[in-house]
């Protein structure tokens, strides 16, 4: 059969559109469900006795922390309030039957803080390092009308970048010498999407993607697997959701999900909804930034105006108040 020239340029279409269709679903396919279920994923056997996570208290990190003890490591807890670092502790130890230790230290001090972590970790065999804490802004808003913008610079820069580098310091050497080591570094969608009116903390999280990606280049001869990890939405104080969603997951489902892809992929969305999410978005960003930008800047926008409309009200009421107490 003879074909013309035009009918072979549109067979050779087809034929490259299917390709590429076909490897992003069967990549989709193997990190998220295939390679885990024929045991490709990494094994956290004999990987080190103990986990260390950041921000281990509440949400991603609190379900990390549980996730790797039911694996049957132990777990040294690192937050800020004592008091749920205690809490949490003793449910893990009650309930998987694994030693913890805790540390409390505010990650938006200064680098004292790793002097004291450094000793409080000597000695232990950590096999993982969970880098979880993280913060952000109150509300979406405009650089220079960020509240107490220059401090707030710092602490945000000292709690999600500079923590992610200075624990992978505290680790690594120890992993180099047994040729073993797990670290996720917990980024955001952010980080490789437009987030007009959240820049600060959308670039620390593209730091946390970039380091991530060197990292793993660097340490990969050494037998350490360095993943970085790229939620959207997940139930939790800082997205504010309360209850779970089809795209907004309980962190536990969202942890689990993670889990499943270790040692397949560097990056991943985790989550199984999130990654054909970032999947769409970063290739529409690709083909249409514009689309991408107006989308995210119309919902930020919105989430900033209702937020302000709150404050407004809050200080209004405030306001009343003392105004009535005067009255009387
Ligand atoms: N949730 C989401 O939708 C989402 C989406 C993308 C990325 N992420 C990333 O996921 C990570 C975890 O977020 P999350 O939503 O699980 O947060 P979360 O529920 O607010 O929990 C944060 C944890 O970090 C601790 N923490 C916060 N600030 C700290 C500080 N300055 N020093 C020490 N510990 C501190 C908290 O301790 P206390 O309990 O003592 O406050 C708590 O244990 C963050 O890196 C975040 O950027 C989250």
């Amino acid at each position: 059969m003879k074909y013309t020239l035009l009918e072979l340029i549109g067979l050779a279409s087809i034929g490259t559109v299917s390709w590429f269709v076909f490897r992003e679903v069967w990549k989709f396919m193997y990190s998220t469900f295939i390679g885990h279920a024929l045991g490709r994923s990494l094994s956290l056997k004999n990987i080190g006795q103990w986990a260390v996570v950041t921000g281990a208290t509440d949400g991603i990190g609190r379900a990390y922390a549980e996730e790797l003890a039911s694996h049957g490591l132990n777990i040294v807890l690192i937050s800020r309030s004592p008091y749920k670092l205690q809490n949490v502790a003793a449910e893990i130890e009650s309930q998987y039957k694994v030693k913890t230790k805790i540390i409390d230290v505010d990650f938006t001090s200064g680098i004292e803080i790793y002097d004291r972590i450094k000793k409080e970790i000597e000695g232990l065999e950590i096999g993982v390092l969970i880098n979880n804490v993280g913060m952000s802004y109150a509300y979406p808003e405009y650089l220079a009308e960020v509240p107490n913008a220059t401090e707030f610079s710092q602490s945000l820069i000292n709690c999600n970048v500079v923590s992610v580098t200075q624990m992978c310091i505290l680790v690594l050497r120890q992993m180099v010498e047994r040729k073993k080591g797990l670290i996720l570094n917990v980024s955001s969608a952010s980080a490789v999407l437009p987030t007009p009116l959240m820049t600060m903390y959308s670039s620390t999280k593209a730091y946390v993607y970039k380091f991530s990606e060197d990292l793993a280049l660097e340490y990969a001869p050494f037998g350490i697997t360095i993943q970085c990890v790229l939620p959207g939405f997940v139930v939790s104080k800082m997205s504010r959701y309360k209850k779970p969603a089809f795209r907004i997951p309980l962190p536990r489902d969202f942890v689990r999900g993670h889990m499943r892809t270790l040692g397949l992929e560097f990056a991943s969305a985790g989550f199984w909804v999130h990654k054909i999410l970032l999947g769409y978005y970063t290739k529409l960003n690709t083909v249409s930034p514009s689309t991408v930008v107006n989308v995210t800047f119309t919902n930020l926008s919105g989430t900033r105006q209702r937020a302000l409309r709150r404050l407004q009200m809050q200080r209004e009421q405030q306001e009343n108040g003392i105004d009535t107490a005067k009255d009387k």
